[in-house]
């Protein structure tokens, strides 16, 4: 099934993985350096990017990171649909990179979302694309995706919000809210920390100890007493999920991974895997105060990041800051100010359509094995990715179901570029809302269907787990768009 070649393969790219994450100094406070943004002018989005090692700010230090123009998160981008956006990009790692543009509808081909790209250290590669004028707007994001490397790079520091403006933003209520743009993201930057992202973290999905939020240590939010606030959230981890919650305030979810659903919907919790996104309104309706954004404990790995291999012999600090560890952590904090008048909810967003009939149905699973002398090896269908023909084919302009099996022992979160899906349904429950998503949960043992309308644009992509080590170590396919 796995031959010796791919072995070797993947035991290289697993060696290959040395942490780019050292932290050069943690004496030196620095102030946060807070994302800047660019927005496009006319209807051209033009932006010089580089992806750098270098000493940036993060959590109120100095340390050696991955970054985008020396920025953690990188500079967030904004359009509108029908832009054309040309990223003028340089590599100055010291390794290739590439760039994803994580949940947009535009080609996979060419210079546009086209992961099969290598730009060598000290290239430079323009990308550029147009977004259709019927791009949804949304929250989306950049970050590498070179197979191999993406999980060393993402974990890095190496990842940019990519915002598309629009009908979402025109509702009169949401118009009205003020706007937090908050990327999730969890660093390494101790030594102690860094050596135990040997192999068994790399394996279960690497984790780092600081939880930042927009590169900062618990920031502060505020919100108008009787207004709204519209959280706009990425999980740019690498491996770890979040579970949050905000304390005594209920989450009004308004958008997902594709942009906006239905109509609000009313959460007491929200959990985020890699490569997620929710948009949120909070309403200033509790006494006047401060109240924490919290990350609640959630096991993703069955135990395996726990128990003997975490408490036991290799020390309780080995694996002890997994996110199946037993606390909640602090992220952020959210503080009332000034009164203003009630602001109320929208009633109505923008409708998710219900999709028609699959044409055609296939099964996908999900599982994990060991190998000799490397440990495990992540897989789709029985086979670890593998760079050339394709894996699945399916026709443009047809609407397929997918049914993901999860047969292994961890959760995997599968993610699918280039065209949004719907969930139908989990273990055959109906899920309780339509949405359109680009990444979804599938727990261990449980079967999701989605259905996905493949439009537009045909040509080759990729479909794979986004906790991105299991996506290095195999678990990504090839699928192929035929006009
Ligand atoms: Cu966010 Cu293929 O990835
Ligand atoms: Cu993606
Ligand atoms: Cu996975």
């Amino acid at each position: 099934m796995i031959n010796r070649r791919k072995f070797i393969t993947l035991s290289t790219s697993t060696a290959s993985a040395i942490l780019l994450t050292q932290c050069v100094s943690n004496s030196i406070k620095a102030k946060s350096s807070n994302s800047v943004t660019q927005s496009s002018v006319g209807n051209l989005l033009d932006v010089d990017l580089e992806a750098s090692f270098d000493q940036v700010n993060i959590a109120g230090k100095k340390a050696k990171l991955l970054s985008y123009n020396g920025q953690i998160p990188g500079p967030r981008l904004e359009a509108k649909p029908g832009d054309t956006v040309r990223i003028n990009f340089t590599n100055k790692l010291p390794q290739p990179t590439n760039l994803h543009y994580h949940g947009l509808h535009i080609p996979p081909t060419g210079n546009a979302d086209n992961v099969f790209l290598k730009i060598q250290p000290g290239e430079s590669f323009t990308y550029e694309f147009t977004l259709p004028k019927n791009h949804p707007s949304g929250t989306f994001w950049y970050h590498p995706h070179l197979h191999g490397l993406v999980a060393e790079q993402v974990f890095g520091g190496l990842a940019g919000l990519l915002i598309v403006r629009g009908e979402l933003d025109e509702i009169p209520e949401i118009q009205a809210a003020e706007e937090q743009f908050i990327v999730l993201k969890d660093f390494a930057l101790n030594r102690n920390q860094a050596n135990f992202q040997g192999h068994m973290g790399i394996m279960l999905g690497r984790e780092g100890e600081l939880l930042t939020v927009n590169g900062e240590l618990n920031p502060n939010f505020s919100i108008p007493q009787g207004g709204l606030l519209r959280l706009r959230i990425l999980n740019a981890s690498t491996s770890r999920f979040y579970r949050l919650k905000l304390e005594e305030h209920p989450l009004y979810l308004i958008a997902t991974d594709g942009g906006s659903i239905s109509e609000p919907v009313e959460l007491s919790e929200v959990l985020l895997t890699p490569g997620e996104r929710v948009e949120i309104l909070v309403r200033g309706e509790r006494e006047p105060g401060q109240y924490r954004l919290l990350n609640l404990p959630y096991d993703r790995t069955g135990g395996m990041g726990g128990g003997m291999m975490g408490g036991g012999m290799m020390g309780g600090g080995m694996m002890g800051n997994r996110s199946n560890t037993n606390t909640s952590q602090t992220l952020a904090t959210l503080t009332y100010n000034n009164r203003v008048e009630t602001l109320p909810l929208p009633k109505q967003l923008i409708t998710v359509p219900e999709l028609p009939q699959a044409q055609k149905t296939r099964r996908l699973t999900l599982n994990h094995g060991m190998a000799p002398g490397m440990g495990m090896v992540f897989l789709i269908n029985g086979q670890p990715f593998e760079m050339g023909n394709p894996d699945t084919v399916v026709k443009l302009n047809t609407i397929e179901d997918w049914e993901i099996a999860n047969t292994g022992t961890m959760d995997h979160p599968f993610h699918l570029h280039v065209n949004d899906f719907q969930v139908i349904s989990r273990d055959n429950k109906p899920e309780p809302y339509r949405a359109w998503k680009d990444t979804t949960l599938v727990r261990r043992g449980e079967v999701v269907r989605i259905r996905i309308p493949f439009k537009d644009f045909p040509g080759k992509t990729v479909y794979h787990c986004h906790i991105l080590d299991h996506e290095d170590l195999g678990m990504m396919a090839t699928l192929e768009i035929q006009a």
